[in-house]
């Protein structure tokens, strides 16, 4: 079965050898899928016959965005700590653990119904691939179960483990990180692609870290972490030392860390929704381009610091706030995050690629940043299928 998308007025293909700038933008464009992948891209006028056609009206096409970093995994919501941050509280690890007590009491049912409530937003808002933490259950029990949830909804499943260490460990941080390099991982590792740490003031310093990263390595898992959120510390440059896939957050860096970044193949993954939710400042990541690190922008869904499914919305507060270009938002937001989790079948629109993408009611990718809050993806295909539709078709 062939598909043909037609008359696309602005087609972002990620792929510079087919059209202009970074995102390889072609104006009216067609686009063919065979067997759930891209076949053919082109003008609209040199399509070849398909066995069916969706017609785009004019309107854009981008490729399904890649969302790198989020925490689906949990029960209950924390809109009280929102609002006393809004009023002037200041973010803190800690509050990962009112969400801790809240998951180890839900059912499995529970949990799932939660985690596939949050997919089928990020569906709706374009999410094509997305990956998946634990790190709410921090037992063993709890964190595996975490998992196997995760693991039957996406293959980008990461064992957090190390979010924090649980209030039944308190002064015995050390005993923690034993579980969690030993049994837990033991546990964990048959669900999981990735090992993550929260490397912060408040959480797990280097050391912890790096011990932990490379408990997974050796289980044969692939590291990334949470680095420099709260504070400029070390993570960056362990993630650069362990070869992490990504570094996430990347909030306070120092010219070292950009340096390191810039000499890597890791990843700087900004969170625009943690730094909006936690009224922290911005990173610059005008910085991050300058020095050519590769940059991928991610959803980072979660009760506390980011309770946003909506990539759209993190684009426009990275082309706002965060000094991204409107063509630089959406490149991270798609291939960036790709490359974040490694991925080189998603992401960009060439020949190939597996034919992940929206369809916008708007008139081409820029839109989404020139109208934010506003819902822009009429129809989400992945591998070729339709997964979303709006309702009204617009
Ligand atoms: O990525 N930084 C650590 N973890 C999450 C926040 C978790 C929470 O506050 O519940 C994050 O922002
Ligand atoms: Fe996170």
């Amino acid at each position: 079965m062939s598909l043909a998308i037609t008359n696309i007025g602005s087609l972002v293909t990620n792929d510079p050898s087919l059209g202009s700038g970074i995102l390889g933008e072609l104006e009216n464009a067609s686009l063919v899928i065979e067997d759930g992948k891209v076949a053919w891209v082109g003008n609209s006028g040199s399509a070849p016959s398909t066995d069916q056609v969706i017609d785009a009206h004019g309107m854009g096409v981008i490729p399904g965005f890649v969302d790198s970093h989020a925490h689906m995994v949990f029960s209950g919501d924390r809109s009280k700590e929102f609002e006393a941050r809004m009023n002037g509280e200041k973010y803190s690890a800690g509050g990962i653990k009112s969400t801790v007590a809240k998951t180890r009491a839900a059912s499995d049912a529970e949990l799932e119904a939660n985690f596939v409530s949050l997919r089928n937003e990020m569906i709706r808002f374009g999410i094509t691939t997305f990956e998946s933490k634990s790190g709410y259950g921090l037992t063993v029990k709890d964190e595996a179960r975490s998992l196997a949830i995760a693991a039957k909804h996406t293959s980008e499943t990461t064992f957090l483990g190390a979010h924090v260490v649980p209030e039944d460990f308190a002064g015995k941080a050390d005993e923690y990180v034993s579980l969690v390099t030993g049994e837990m991982l033991e546990a964990c590792a048959p669900h999981a692609k990735w090992i993550d740490v929260f490397c912060d003031v408040g959480a797990f310093d280097v050391d912890q870290s790096r011990a932990i990263l490379q408990a997974g390595i050796a289980k044969g898992l692939k590291p990334r972490i949470h680095a420099n959120q709260l504070a400029q510390g070390g993570g960056v440059r362990l993630a650069v030392e362990l070869d992490c896939a990504s570094a996430d957050h990347c909030t306070h860096l120092s010219g070292k860390d950009i340096e390191a970044l810039a000499g890597s193949n890791t990843v700087a993954t900004l969170l625009p929704g943690a730094e909006f939710s936690t009224r922290a400042t911005y990173p610059d990541a005008k910085k991050l381009f300058a020095a050519g690190v590769t940059v991928a922008l991610a959803t980072d869904c979660n009760p506390g610091s980011s309770y946003t499914t909506s990539m759209s919305f993190c684009i426009a507060v990275a082309i706002r706030d965060m000094g991204f270009s409107p063509e630089q938002a959406i490149w991270s937001a798609t291939l960036g995050g790709a490359k974040a989790l490694s991925r080189s079948d998603v992401g960009a629109l060439s020949v190939g690629m597996s034919a992940d993408l929206s369809i916008l009611s708007a008139p081409s990718f820029r839109h989404l940043g020139y109208r934010p809050g506003v819902d822009q993806i009429s129809q989400v295909l992945k591998s070729g299928k339709t997964i979303y539709k709006h309702q009204d078709g617009n």
